[in-house]
């Protein structure tokens, strides 16, 4: 039943090879990488290999966020393809990262020819593997509980996820794991591959008739398509993969240590994170001069970093019906502006750091009044609204110019140190009212396009300024985001208990460096759930670490705990945000949950263990750490010693005074209980 492609042979078929770049329509029937339809109307187009260069270094994708290394750290192969009847090309260009075994590809689609094509399909990844025997993780969940991982063998047929809501999404993450089906936390061959983009994506997995499986990776292409006139090209966004053969740990550690070094940009790339205080969930709209003074001196003495004015300050924003989109400060909620503001932020010893959603439009606001015709929406149909709000065509340079204006504006006129830039709906009616009926296709495509110029621009103009970028929590926590914004807030869940598992999840591909965490008041505003201030922030030490309530309203010792937090989380935060970090106990695998960090020399290590439940009388429990050196003697907590073969081997004890080997005798049992063991060896 195979289709052959030369005559005379019968055992040739496409459907037989590993490919690196296959288009369908021939004789391999998996799913294609790439698609072109030709102005005869085929889609048939056959890439071979025609020449390849290596180069030292890895040049950057213009307009496109990809990872960086000096000359001395990456080479660059260039494998060139040819269609020969059509004239197109291909180029793979693999960035090859030795220092953390990484490879990454981006694809350029070439017109060589003197027709206009239409680029329908452009992934970023494909890797074919001559076994099927392999299990798929992906990172899937919801607004408010993100990036929870889901394992299954790969079954025959088509599997995947991918986003088709201009955003990354709540719902699925641009990365995903294949690996062996005993593989665990500590062996096994794992193969992790994301993709650097932040819009809509697709990532799947074909097990065919033979058992070989092909994973491609790239950008959605439902509601794609792209235009290529002679001599024009496309540049389909950078894919990154990594693999080792000792487990799912060893594969997050390569990948943290890849986007420490070469995704988190100067001069954020190895810097400590500023433990910071936002008005969000202590205020909401519900604010005044006097109420954000009082939260920032509160903090300030208490020793946090940087005070963050969230959502509220700007236009007629007092509830989220209007304002959005008028980037000027609300003089009668800050007479003094943003940089008066400022000033005082600064004179309590702290940063200053502010919110904008920049992509979006309340209709009840002066933006929108002067440019109605700015929303991304179909012609004759109602546009649907999130939130109450509207998506400002950012496909359009000149409607990201006048946002860049407003906030250049802003970021220029005071002492601003950091800004939360959030972007709280799923896209809809993506049209735009500037673009030919034949290429809406684009839309997509050009609207991230334009979102990556804005940061560009604004990181370029204001390199001191920390980003952190949200979407209703994580509904854009992707590593093309992290190229622009070192820190993203995890999630709009912030209890303790409930992030346990997103931070768990989001550990397999994303540093804790890169997950905003914080305290956050009780009973939780999303759960109402009461867990204690210590495991709070036992939790969010692991992450940027910061609080998200007002101090003032907290008892004189609960103040004194978070002044002691907040040294604590200074005096590790090295260890926590540079160090290598190692998955124990999984929340979703029982009552506890463990994890360690590694400072670099194996020297000091911070292990976070949480228990959810409380239990009587239960059984006797060791932790096995890891990462430490086993010849090292560690002091616990400053009282015993232990050496690291024992606490890897054997283990920590961490069985409370309930039960038959007690530690320390004296620590708090109860629910949520948690407790972070510092150890040491000098
Ligand atoms: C989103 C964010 C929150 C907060 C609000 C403000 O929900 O995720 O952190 O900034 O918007 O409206």
């Amino acid at each position: 039943m195979s289709s052959c492609v030369f005559e005379g042979n019968p055992y040739f078929s496409l459907e037989h090879c590993r490919q690196e770049y296959p288009s369908h329509g021939s004789t391999d029937f998996r799913r294609p990488a790439v698609e072109l339809r030709q102005p005869n109307g085929s889609r048939i187009t056959s890439f071979v290999y025609h020449s390849h260069t290596v180069t030292p270094g890895k040049p950057a994708l213009e307009g496109l966020p990809a990872f960086f290394a000096r000359e001395d750290e990456a080479d660059t192969l260039t494998v060139y393809l040819a269609d020969a009847v059509s004239g197109l090309r291909v180029e793979l260009l693999y960035g090859v990262l030795e220092d953390c075994d990484l490879i990454t590809r981006a694809v350029r689609v070439v017109n060589g020819g003197e027709a206009p094509f239409r680029l329908l399909q452009a992934a970023s990844l494909c890797l074919d593997f001559l076994r099927a025997d392999l299990d798929l993780i992906t990172f899937d969940g919801r607004h408010t509980m993100e990036r929870l991982p889901s394992r299954a063998p790969l079954r025959p047929g088509v599997q995947g996820v991918g986003s088709v809501r201009g955003i990354s999404s709540h719902q699925h993450n641009p990365f995903a794991v294949l690996c062996e089906g005993d593989a665990n936390e500590d062996h096994g061959l794992c193969y992790g591959a994301m993709l650097l983009y932040s819009g809509g994506f697709q990532a799947e997995v074909e097990r065919d008739q033979f058992d070989n499986s092909r994973l491609v990776l790239g950008i959605q292409p439902r509601n794609f398509s792209w235009t290529l006139d002679p001599g024009e090209s496309f540049t389909a966004p950078e894919a990154a993969l990594t693999c080792t053969a000792d487990g799912l740990g060893a594969m997050s550690r390569q990948l943290h240590r890849a986007i420490r070094r070469h995704l988190l940009r100067d001069p954020w790339a190895g810097k400590r994170h500023p433990v910071l205080i936002n008005n969000w969930e202590a205020t909401e709209f519900h604010f005044d001069l006097e109420k954000l003074e009082g939260i920032a001196g509160a903090a300030a003495q208490l020793g946090a970093e940087l005070f963050v004015l969230d959502d509220g300050w700007f236009g007629a924003r007092r509830s989220d019906r209007a304002g959005l989109g008028d980037w000027i400060a609300n003089p009668e909620l800050l007479p003094q502006g943003i940089p008066g503001l400022a000033e005082r932020i600064e004179a309590l010893g702290m940063r200053f750091g502010l919110w904008f959603e920049p992509e979006m439009v309340n209709r009840d606001s002066d933006l929108y009044r002067a440019h109605p015709d700015w929303l991304l929406q179909t012609p004759g149909r109602t546009p649907s609204h999130g939130r109450n709000q509207f998506v400002l065509d950012f496909s359009r340079p000149e409607v990201v110019d006048r946002v860049h204006a407003m906030m250049a504006d802003i970021l220029s006129g005071a002492k601003v140190s950091y800004v939360k830039w959030d972007m709280n709906r799923s896209i809809t009616e993506a049209y735009s009212a500037a673009l030919p009926p034949d290429r809406q296709g684009e839309v997509f495509h050009r609207y991230i396009l334009g979102v990556y110029d804005l940061y560009e621009r604004l990181t370029s103009a204001f390199p001191h300024v920390l980003f952190e970028s949200c979407a209703s929590g994580g509904g854009r926590f992707d590593p093309g985001m992290l190229y622009y914004a070192p820190q993203a807030w995890t999630s709009d869940d912030s209890d303790a208990a409930e992030r346990l598992k997103i931070q768990y999840g989001t550990s397999f591909c994303y540093p804790v460096v890169s997950m905003g965490a914080h305290v956050s008041a009780v009973p939780n505003h999303q759960v109402n759930r009461a867990t204690p201030l210590s495991t709070r922030a036992n939790v969010a030490y692991f992450g940027t670490f910061g609080y998200e309530l007002d101090l003032n309203r907290l008892t004189s010792e609960e103040r004194e705990q978070v002044r002691a937090q907040i040294a604590f989380m200074k005096e590790h935060r090295d260890v926590i945000q540079f160090g290598d970090f190692y998955r124990l106990l999984s929340p979703f695998q029982g009552n506890y949950t463990a994890w360690m960090a590694v400072s670099p020399d194996r020297r000091t290590a911070l292990v976070g263990w949480y228990k959810t439940l409380n239990e009587v009388n239960g059984p006797f429990r060791r932790l096995r750490l890891r990462g430490l050196d086993p010849a090292l003697c560690y002091t616990v907590d400053g009282t015993s010693a232990h050496y690291g073969d024992e606490l890897m081997e054997v283990g920590l004890v961490t069985t409370d005074s309930s039960a038959g080997e007690c530690r320390d005798g004296q620590r708090p049992s109860r629910d949520f209980d948690s407790h972070i063991f510092v150890l040491r060896a000098d």
